[in-house]
C-alpha cells in the first residue's frame, strides 16, 4: 500500500467481477483479485492482476475492496473467515440483495472497523468500463467522494442516493422488478407466437415497437398517480379487464403456459371487486400498495 499507483482489490469473479477487474487493468490500476474458484482469475492474471492466496490476503492488499458476489450470503461466506483483515477497509458491495440485507451488512462491516458502500450496477458485463453506464450508490458520502474516481472506472456515471446503505439496493430492485417481469412478458409473447407458427424474429419489430411505447405511458401515469388521480377519461379498468381476459384466453387456446396472464387477470379482478371499474387501470397501484401494507 506504499505505492502511489492506484490499486484495488476485486473479490468475486463472475462475469461482472471479471469485467470490473479488467476495466481497472485497462486504466493502469494495480489489481488484486480473489475468487472461490481460482481458475476464474486465469485470464486476469495473464493480463497482470495478482491472485491473492485467500480472501484475507485480498483484503490486506488494498484499502479499496470491490465485492461482486451472487448475494450477501456469499459475502459472509467469503469475508467471515477473513474478518480480522477488515479493519480500515472500504467495501464497495456491488452484489445484489435486499435493502435490509444491505443495511445489516453495513452494520456488520462497521462492527469490524470497515466501511460499506452499497452499489447497484444497472448494466450487464458488456456495460462495465463504459462512460455512459451508471451505478446507484448509498452509504457514507465521504467514502463515496474519496473513491469516486475508482467507482467511475466501473461505470462512468455514479448516483449517490444518500447515507442509508439500503437505498442503492432499493433502486436496483426497483429496476429489477421491471426487468424480470418485462422480460417474462416477452418470453410469453414469443411462446404465443411460436404456438401459432411465428418465430421470435417474426415478432421482433412488433415487440420492440410495443416496448418503445411504454415510456410515454410511464410519464403520463406518474403525474396522475402521485396526485392520486385515477379518472377514467382515457382508459377504464372495465375495458382493461376485458382486454386481459382476451390475452389469457388467447394464450390458453394456444396451449401455452398461462401463469403470467392469470396473475394479471387476478389483479384486474381485485380492482373490479374493489369497485374501481369506471376508473383508470392505474388504480391498481392502490390495490398493490394495500397488499404490501
Ligand atoms: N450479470 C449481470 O448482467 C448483472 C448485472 C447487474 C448486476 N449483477 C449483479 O452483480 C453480481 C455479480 O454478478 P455475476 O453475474 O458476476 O454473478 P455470478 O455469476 O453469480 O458470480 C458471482 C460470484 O459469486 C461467487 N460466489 C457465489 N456464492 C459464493 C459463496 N457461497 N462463496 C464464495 N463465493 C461465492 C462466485 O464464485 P465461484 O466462481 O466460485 O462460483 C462468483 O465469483 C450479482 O449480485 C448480480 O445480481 C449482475
Amino acid at each position: 500500500m506504499s505505492s502511489t499507483k492506484q490499486s484495488v482489490t476485486v473479490i468475486g469473479l463472475g462475469p461482472m467481477g471479471q469485467a470490473m477487474a479488467g476495466a481497472f487493468l485497462d486504466r493502469g490500476y494495480d489489481v488484486t483479485v480473489w475468487n472461490r474458484t481460482p481458475s476464474r482469475a486465469d485470464a486476469l492474471v495473464a493480463r497482470g492482476a495478482v491472485l491473492a492466496p485467500n480472501a484475507e490476503g485480498a483484503l490486506a492488499s488494498n484499502e479499496l475492496v470491490i465485492l461482486s458476489l451472487t448475494d450477501y450470503d456469499a459475502m459472509y461466506a467469503t469475508l467471515g473467515p477473513a474478518a480480522s483483515a477488515l479493519a480500515g477497509r472500504t467495501l464497495v458491495n456491488l452484489s445484489s440483495d435486499t435493502p435490509e440485507k444491505a443495511r445489516a451488512a453495513a452494520r456488520w462491516a462497521t462492527e469490524r472497523g470497515a466501511v460499506q458502500l452499497t452499489g447497484g450496477v444497472t448494466v450487464p458485463p458488456s456495460g462495465i468500463g463504459k462512460a455512459e453506464s451508471s451505478t446507484f450508490y448509498s452509504g457514507p458520502r465521504q467514502a463515496f467522494e474519496q473513491h469516486r474516481p475508482a467507482l467511475e472506472v466501473i461505470t462512468g456515471r455514479t448516483d449517490h442516493r444518500g447515507e442509508d446503505p439500503g437505498l442503492a439496493a432499493l433502486m436496483y430492485q426497483i429496476g429489477m422488478v421491471m426487468f424480470w417481469t418485462s422480460m417474462l412478458s416477452y418470453w410469453q409473447a414469443i411462446s404465443l407466437a411460436d404456438a401459432n407458427g411465428l418465430t421470435a424474429a417474426d415478432v421482433l419489430p412488433h415487440a420492440v415497437e410495443t416496448a418503445n411505447s411504454l415510456p410515454g405511458f410511464f410519464s403520463f401515469y406518474a403525474e396522475r398517480i402521485d396526485a392520486d388521480r385515477h379518472t377514467g377519461d382515457v382508459d377504464r379498468l372495465a375495458m382493461g379487464m376485458a382486454s386481459v381476459e382476451h390475452v389469457l384466453h388467447t394464450n390458453a387456446d394456444a396451449g401455452v403456459d398461462t401463469t403470467l396472464p392469470t396473475a394479471v387477470v387476478d389483479l384486474f379482478r381485485r380492482g373490479m371487486d374493489a369497485g374501481h371499474a369506471a376508473e383508470s387501470f392505474s388504480t391498481l397501484v392502490g390495490v398493490m400498495k394495500k397488499a404490501e401494507a
